[in-house]
């Protein structure tokens, strides 16, 4: 039988790739996207509002009926709206606080109330906190040391108490800094990749947060939906009630990105450097192996392929002044 998804965020970055890439499964029936697009666009989402196997609802996951009626008829779910970035949850923490922990918990509620007992949900890196331990392990966390941060762990405590209250399963990807087509370079709350792109293509310095030697794991979309797509078919029952690294296993600096990019486009140009930013960690590496044990998660794109599919993205945008 196929299975109905609803797709919370899927207007987003994440969200709609992963949409395009549910729609093209024969597993899949329709895919219902839930989106207030706050942060996601509905361009996004344009080539397949035609579809007769794509539905569009435009709703806040603040609400709890729009989360009920977003639910009626789907089998699954893939949570991935939320407010992103450190930065903004520092200047507005209760914005953060509402959609990301009550919006969540909305949907959760939604979800089991509904009838459907799977849930898959966006987590985040950010919830390692001020633990130093590298590579980043799913059972060692830290401090959380940022709003958004703590809305992500409380997210995931929601989802492990409701899979003992409940007939409700969960899994939750963690993401460790993911990049690719349709994330958005323009707004304060940027991300790095888009960020520096942006530059690139204005030919404008970047602006690097600290010496630049600050890491992350650095994550192709297509790996971030490969992993959504296992996780929501996960078929051994051990592999539901758990949270993992969605990552590629390597740490790149954030200088070598700015080089892999300038390599990429044949860019000359150099970075300027500023302070460091609150609430960010230094070093980031993601222990990819229980996705891979219990997923079959194998990440298909290494950065420097991810990088080149996402500036000749970018390139196409610019030159077409759609972005
Ligand atoms: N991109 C990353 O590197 C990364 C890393 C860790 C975790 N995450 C998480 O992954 C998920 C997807 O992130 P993304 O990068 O695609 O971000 P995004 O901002 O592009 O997508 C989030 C989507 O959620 C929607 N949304 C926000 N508030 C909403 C609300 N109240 N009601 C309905 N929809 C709402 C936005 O309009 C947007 O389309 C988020 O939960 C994010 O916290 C992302």
């Amino acid at each position: 039988m196929q299975k109905n998804i609803l797709i919370t965020g899927g207007a987003g970055f994440i969200g709609s790739n992963l949409a395009e890439t549910l729609l093209a499964d024969e597993r899949v029936g329709t895919v219902r996207v839930l989106d207030n697009l706050s942060n996601g666009h509905r361009k996004n989402i344009a080539p397949f509002l035609d579809r007769s196997d794509f539905e569009f609802v435009e709703g806040d996951i603040r609400d709890f009926d729009t989360c009920l009626a977003a639910c009626k008829d789907m089998h699954l779910v893939s949570h991935q709206a939320a407010l992103g970035s450190v930065p903004r949850s520092i200047k507005d923490p209760r914005t953060s606080n509402d959609v990301n922990i009550g919006g969540t918990l909305n949907i959760f509620k939604a979800a089991e109330e509904s009838g459907i007992n799977k849930v898959v949900f966006a987590a985040s890196s950010s919830t390692y906190g001020d633990s130093k331990a590298l590579p980043k392990r799913e059972d060692v966390i830290g401090s959380p040391i940022s709003p958004y941060a703590v809305t992500k762990l409380v997210c995931e405590l929601y989802a492990q108490v409701f899979s003992t209250l409940y007939d409700f399963n969960y899994i939750g990807l963690r993401y460790f800094n993911v990049f690719g087509p349709k994330q958005d370079p323009n707004g304060p709350y940027a991300a790095v990749v888009p960020l520096f792109v942006k530059a690139i293509m204005e030919d404008k310095a970047p602006l690097m947060h600290g010496d630049g030697l600050q890491s992350r794991d650095f994550t192709y979309v297509g790996n971030a939906v490969e992993a959504n797509v296992k996780a929501l078919f996960a078929t051994r029952p051990d592999a539901w009630n758990e949270v993992y690294n969605v990552a590629v296993g390597e740490r790149t600096t954030i200088l070598d990105l700015f080089n892999m990019l300038k390599e990429t486009s044949g860019s000359s140009l150099n970075p300027t450097f500023g302070p460091t930013r609150q609430g960010d960690v230094k070093h980031s590496l993601a222990d990819i192996s229980k996705a891979k044990n219990y997923l079959g998660y194998d990440p298909s794109f290494s950065i420097k392929d991810g990088l080149e599919i996402a500036f000749k993205w970018y390139k196409a945008q610019y030159l077409a002044k759609t972005i």
